[in-house]
């Protein structure tokens, strides 16, 4: 006989059109301005966490990976891929969705869609570090790699560094022309570029965001001057990068968690001792961040499972008491903790 699961049995669930309707009912903006800040926490209180680089198995197309972390009373992870042959097959680079326990029982108290989620969270790290690294009164970036990630970094730096114009670059101007119509009406002043050196024209802030399985150069070494902040996104996996290697040498270089950095980053061409600042000293006070207006600082970015937690944290804390939530049968629950047996005879048919 089937009965209904107990309220022990049922974990919120927040699909892709749930989050859909809940990042609108708070604003795109007000969400990045909102993550920005659970990061910043989280990073704040950063020797708490479980740290370990993502566990991440290869193919010779792309990757999926896991990304876990806790902090004592919560645990969260993400599952990932990055593809980026998946857009000329008319699938996403990045597909995700996540999850959060309760440290004490084990038990999941949420599950949820994370390819937007990240794309958001992407951004608004991206953001945070821009708000500690950029030239002060930055209000111009250029934007190369146009895809899925773009609106959302262009957005968070209007919201959070007060960018007010974005100049687009896209080896497919296809993409160039999705990002720039999408931008349409947000307040930034949008500038399409043929090249990529046009794009860089008098911005503060550089963010490439590419996708390509291989060492690129989007950024060659002429092409950066000094004073400038540079918020390297696409460079994540291993033999895939973004930069040239003497911009590297002349940068002041700030990641996330160095121990997957190395391995997965921009600073994957470099030595092993290559000096690093970890962001989050930077946010504490115990490291400087830009100290001269003419130095090179550079967020290599390669996202890292705190930033989940961070995400997964607040939508928990917004979908409670809501109806951007289902509830997913997804715990069995037996009367009789252990007769979980008992329960799979009783519900034969
Ligand atoms: N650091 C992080 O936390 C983080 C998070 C999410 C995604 N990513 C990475 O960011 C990158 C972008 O992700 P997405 O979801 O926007 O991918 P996407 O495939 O939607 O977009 C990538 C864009 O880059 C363009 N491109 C590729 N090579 C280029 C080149 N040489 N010059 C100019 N443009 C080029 C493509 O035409 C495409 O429009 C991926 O590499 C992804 O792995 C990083």
């Amino acid at each position: 006989m089937m009965t209904s699961p107990s309220d022990k049995a049922l974990v919120p669930f927040v699909s892709v059109d749930n989050m859909m309707r809940l990042v609108h009912h708070i604003g795109v903006e007000q969400v990045l301005i909102d993550l920005a800040s659970y990061v910043e926490n989280d990073f704040r209180r950063w020797e708490l966490f479980d740290k370990t680089p993502r566990v991440a198995s290869h193919s010779d197309v792309g990757v999926i990976e896991l990304m876990p972390t806790s902090d004592g009373e919560a645990y969260g992870f993400k599952y990932v891929n990055g593809h980026p042959k998946n857009t000329s097959e008319g699938l996403q680079t990045v597909t995700a969705f996540g999850l959060l326990a309760d440290v004490y029982t084990g038990y999941p108290v949420l599950l949820t869609e994370m390819t937007i989620l990240t794309a958001l969270r992407t951004a608004a790290t991206s953001a945070m570090a821009a708000k500690y690294l950029a030239p002060k009164g930055s209000d111009t970036m250029a934007m190369i790699g146009n895809g899925a990630q773009s609106e959302f970094q262009s957005l968070a730096m209007k919201a959070i560094v007060g960018l007010k114009t974005v100049r687009l670059y896209d080896k497919d101007a296809a993409a160039t022309d999705k990002c720039a119509t999408n931008l349409q009406g947000s307040g930034l002043n949008v500038v399409k570029c043929a090249t990529p050196q046009e794009a860089i024209e008098g911005a503060h802030i550089l963010t490439t965001c590419t996708a390509d399985k291989q060492n690129a150069t989007i950024l060659s070494d002429n092409m950066v001057g000094a004073g400038v902040h540079i918020n390297a996104i696409g460079g994540d996996c291993p033999g895939k990068t973004e930069l040239a290697k003497g911009i590297l040498e002349r940068s002041d270089v700030f990641v996330e968690f160095p121990a997957q950095t190395r391995i997965e980053g921009e600073i994957q061409q470099m030595k092993d001792d290559f000096a690093v600042t970890e962001l989050w000293q930077v946010i504490t006070g115990q490291q400087q961040g830009r100290r001269d207006p003419r130095q090179i600082t550079l967020f290599d970015s390669v996202g890292f499972a705190i930033e989940d937690f961070s995400a997964l944290r607040y939508i928990r804390d917004k979908v409670a008491g809501t109806a951007y939530k289902e509830d997913l049968d997804m715990l069995a629950d037996p009367d009789d903790p252990r007769d979980l047996f008992g329960m799979l005879q009783r519900a034969k048919t």
